[in-house]
């Protein structure tokens, strides 16, 4: 055993066993201001990713596989129907070593057009009691461009990569469309799919983009430059979904299902994290804190607006769920209510590395209990 990987050792442990992740791991990282302990997870993902044993260590603990979980939406196919969502690796840093850690899928950003910093900070909030979390991170990323040279030297990774892109800081709602053209065609080549981010309550006036015209205008442009960039590099057109706020009223939905289906969007990624801070039960100065809020108190308006699409579009339109999944459980709330594939986020930092392995085995357990083929039988006979 080398240097490197004696230096790994206590973290791959806690890696292979929940409970020291929860008891060891979790309150050292707790103790840290949140962006320096995700920056620091962050650094340490991307000294393992460098190591070939490291990673295939990780793979070997943090993965489970079963050729039954494998789903395909929108032309792609996934291993399983449990995917990173976006905020976690928006520059795109981990994404080699992420499908390691069992994810179906990953999606890296918000990307915009233009590097930006973000908010002052502190921009992270933890509400251990609600298992929660408030950002209002603004969108900090190194931009589109760097972006890009990062994706060509690490490499396709083996999983589906989706691109949530959205609009710079500086740039007017009225110039949104051509600064989402750009990042779209500078992170065309490696996308699997795309996510158009309508919905960040952290960058002023952007949720506007979410209105009838503006959306339609937005979305056909992007539909252009799909067909445009597919006929140029001779390569198959992306899926373009778009990210909503949990926060819209039923008449904002539907102008939005119009304007998805005129559009021919692939599906809806439901949710983003909300402005609301209702039922939580952590202190009033931490609550007031401005910014999205995200983790367990999301579920269920995240999947009421799930029920919501589905039953609105038939559940023709895939639609990717997230905001508050932590175990199988609540995966299973929200393939109920309409879902095709889950993400996660705030339920990855509070449960741990080993959360996607677990949840794909007590999927497993579930499937086989039913007697189902495969998790697309288990869907579509609602026996969840
Ligand atoms: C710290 C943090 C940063 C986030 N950054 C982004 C982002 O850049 N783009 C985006 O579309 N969503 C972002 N999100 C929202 C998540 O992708 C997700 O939609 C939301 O947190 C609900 O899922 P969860 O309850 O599993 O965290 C962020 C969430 C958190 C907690």
């Amino acid at each position: 055993m080398d240097t490197q990987q004696r230096t790994f050792l206590p973290v791959i442990i806690a890696v292979k066993y929940a409970m020291i992740y929860k008891r060891l791991v979790r309150p050292l990282l707790f103790r840290a201001e949140p962006e320096a302990s995700h920056e620091r997870v962050l650094v340490l993902l991307e000294r393992a990713q460098r190591s070939p044993f490291l990673k295939n260590m990780v793979g070997s603990w943090c993965t489970y596989h079963d050729p039954r979980l494998r789903v395909e939406y929108f032309g792609l196919s996934f291993l399983n129907p449990i995917g990173l969502a976006a905020g976690f690796d928006k520059d795109a840093r981990v994404i080699q070593i992420l499908p390691k850690l069992g994810f179906g899928f990953i999606e890296i950003g918000t990307v915009t057009a233009r590097a930006q910093s973000g908010n002052p900070k502190p921009r992270i909030f933890r509400l251990p009691q609600d298992r929660a979390l408030i950002n209002r991170l603004g969108f900090n990323n190194s931009g589109a461009e760097a972006v890009a040279e990062r994706l060509e030297q690490l490499g396709k990774p083996p999983v589906p990569l989706g691109v949530n892109i959205g609009k710079s800081r500086d740039v007017g709602i009225d110039e949104a469309v051509s600064d989402y053209l750009y990042s779209f065609e500078k992170l065309f080549r490696f996308a699997d799919y795309f996510v158009v981010n309508v919905s960040s309550p952290n960058t002023p006036g952007l949720r506007q983009l979410q209105d009838r015209e503006r959306l339609e205008e937005l979305l056909s442009a992007l539909a252009k430059a799909n067909e445009k960039h597919g006929r140029d590099l001779e390569i198959n057109q992306r899926p373009i979904l778009v990210k909503i706020a949990p926060d819209l009223s039923w008449e904002q939905l539907d102008d939005i299902l119009s304007v998805a289906e005129s559009t021919r969007v692939a599906g809806i990624v439901a949710t983003n994290t909300t402005i609301g801070r209702e039922r939580l039960v952590s202190p009033g100065s931490v609550v007031r804190e401005a910014g999205g809020l995200s983790g367990a108190p999301l579920a269920k308006r995240s999947n009421e607006i799930i029920t919501y699409i589905s039953q609105h579009t038939e559940g023709k339109l895939p639609i990717i769920g997230v905001g508050g999944v932590f175990n199988a459980e609540d995966v299973f709330d929200k393939l109920k209510a309409g879902a095709s594939l889950v993400q996660t986020y705030t339920g990855f930092i509070y449960e741990g590395p080993s959360m996607v392995k677990q949840i794909n085995r007590d999927l497993m357990k579930k499937l086989e209990r039913t007697g189902a083929k495969n998790l697309s039988e288990f869907m579509e006979a609602k026996e969840l």
